[in-house]
């Protein structure tokens, strides 16, 4: 697709299964497919490298974000973990049976100015560079929903939900330093008899006036 007809075509659709019927796991297709999505989406701009506290292990990249990707079999046995633990799920089970990815990306926060003070979980200093990474974890976000509208994915980007908390970092070995920024899920085309449903504000960006200036001076 071109550039600008991937941003028109890209729109947000939850798609609702009934957990206890998930759709089938398809991990094998699906593996190298995200990789490749996930390789390109990656080539988004960034200001800032990464703190060195980030850059440890595995995930040693200079990017200010991380991406911890969960193919189908994992979604569903997320499922059956918020069953166990009675999480708060809302509709992010029903998302998670029709998944076949869901990306959490999370952005990497600059440790404390004084380093004696300790930042709670999930949270960040109001700073420019903190502003700039998250500006350049979203851009990467972005190239992703565009390339999985591309390859015929429906998509969407939830805040979520029970997946920011402690015990879900825990279950899926996100680091606590690290800020969701966002859980992008993936959906096949086919959906069945499965519920969907549009993003919220779909219809409220108004007209590029109303949103944009032309300077002059
Ligand atoms: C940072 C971010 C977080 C979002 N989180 C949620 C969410 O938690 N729940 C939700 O219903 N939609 C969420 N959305 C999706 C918006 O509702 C959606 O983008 C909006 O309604 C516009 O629709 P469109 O994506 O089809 O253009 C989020 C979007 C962004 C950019």
């Amino acid at each position: 697709m071109e550039t600008a007809q991937s941003i028109r075509a890209r729109r947000t659709l939850k798609v609702l299964a009934d957990p206890d019927r998930p759709f089938a796991e398809n991990d094998g297709s699906m593996a190298p497919l995200l990789g490749e999505i996930l390789e390109t989406a990656g080539h988004a701009p960034f200001h800032f490298r990464a703190a060195d506290e980030h850059r440890v292990g595995a995930l040693s990249s200079a990017v200010p974000w991380r991406c911890h990707a969960l193919l189908s079999s994992t979604c569903r046995k997320v499922i059956d973990w918020a069953q166990r633990e009675e999480m708060t799920v809302g509709k992010m089970n029903n998302m998670l049976a029709a998944a076949d990815a869901c990306v959490l990306v999370t952005w990497l926060p600059d440790p404390p100015r004084d380093a004696t003070a300790e930042l709670a979980f999930q949270g960040f200093e109001p700073t420019l560079r903190n502003m700039e990474h998250i500006a350049a974890a979203s851009a990467a976000v972005q190239n992703l929903l565009l390339l999985a509208t591309d390859r015929g994915f429906s998509s969407y980007w939830s805040s979520g939900g029970m997946l920011r908390s402690e015990p879900a970092y825990d279950l899926l070995g996100l680091d606590r330093k690290e800020v969701l920024l966002g859980a992008i899920f993936l959906f096949p085309a086919e959906i069945g008899d499965a519920d969907a449903k549009p993003g919220k504000w779909r219809d409220e960006r108004g007209a590029l006036d109303t949103w944009c200036r032309t300077v002059e001076l």
